[in-house]
């Protein structure tokens, strides 16, 4: 169930008995000479809708444009600021918790959003703690309660990637990432020569830092490996990664 494609008396009706939603987040930004800008967008998008049907879950708007402030030099990659991304989510999450959604559960594709997407939570929660004691409407409702979950970090999707990719998963422009794309998008399948193979790894600093040290996008990765097949079997892992950490969080929560 997408938010999106629902209307508002559907939405209405599933409050009455649920106060869950799934918030897929991802970024727009280069992914080395054959992964596809909107990769860590499309990825946290199918992931989500696949813990969604799993779970009977409404799934939100994608947001699909996160903090790749380090990925700006390369042509296409669009980001927000941190400061913009934390306002973005707390709007996005106020708005959807005056009308009873309590519990937000964000997919993230990127891991350049985690440090904004958790000060943005705290952002949220500062809110509530300030208007506690005071006579706002806001005081009456209860404190929504947000987690980030990264797809790629499950155990699931460690072990198969390390079984399929070994060492060549690297950190950016992953085999994995490249891979869940191709499965789902087969009419974008690229190809290009990688030179290395292998990417160099390390740290990086801005985004012209960035593109000195890491030429062609990639970070430590060989997205070579990368097929549609190998990508569908990530994709079955994430998304039983990613329900168990949902139905853990709903208990808790
Ligand atoms: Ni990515």
């Amino acid at each position: 169930m997408r938010l999106h494609l629902s209307t508002w008396p559907e939405i209405e009706a599933y409050l009455k008995s649920r106060a869950e939603v799934i918030v897929p987040i991802g970024s727009t930004e280069q992914h080395g000479p054959t992964g596809l800008i909107g990769t860590d967008a499309l990825t946290a998008e199918m992931v989500a809708e696949g813990v969604g049907e799993n779970t009977e879950t409404l799934v939100g708007p994608t947001i699909n444009i996160g903090m790749a402030v380090h990925h700006a030099a390369f042509p296409g990659s669009i980001t927000l600021r941190p400061s913009t991304l934390i306002a973005y989510i707390g709007d996005y999450v106020n708005t959807l918790s005056a009308h009873g959604f309590r519990r937000f559960f964000f997919i993230n594709g990127h891991g350049g959003n985690i440090a904004s997407v958790n000060a943005a939570f705290y952002e949220i929660y500062a809110g509530y703690a300030a208007a506690a004691g005071a006579a706002s409407e806001r005081s009456n409702r209860p404190e929504p309660r947000c987690v980030l979950a990264n797809w790629w970090e499950c155990e699931q999707v460690k072990t198969l990637s390390r079984e399929l990719f070994g060492g060549r998963e690297g950190s950016h422009a992953t085999p994995s990432e490249v891979a869940m794309t191709w499965y789902r998008f087969p009419q974008h399948v690229k190809s290009a020569h990688l030179d290395p193979p292998l990417a160099p790894a390390g740290r990086f600093f801005g985004a012209a830092d960035y593109r000195s040290r890491f030429p062609d996008g990639r970070i430590g990765s060989d997205p070579s490996l990368a097929t549609p097949e190998k990508g569908k079997q990530i994709y079955d892992a994430a998304v039983a990664g990613m329900t168990q950490a949902f139905k853990a969080f709903r208990e808790a929560a």
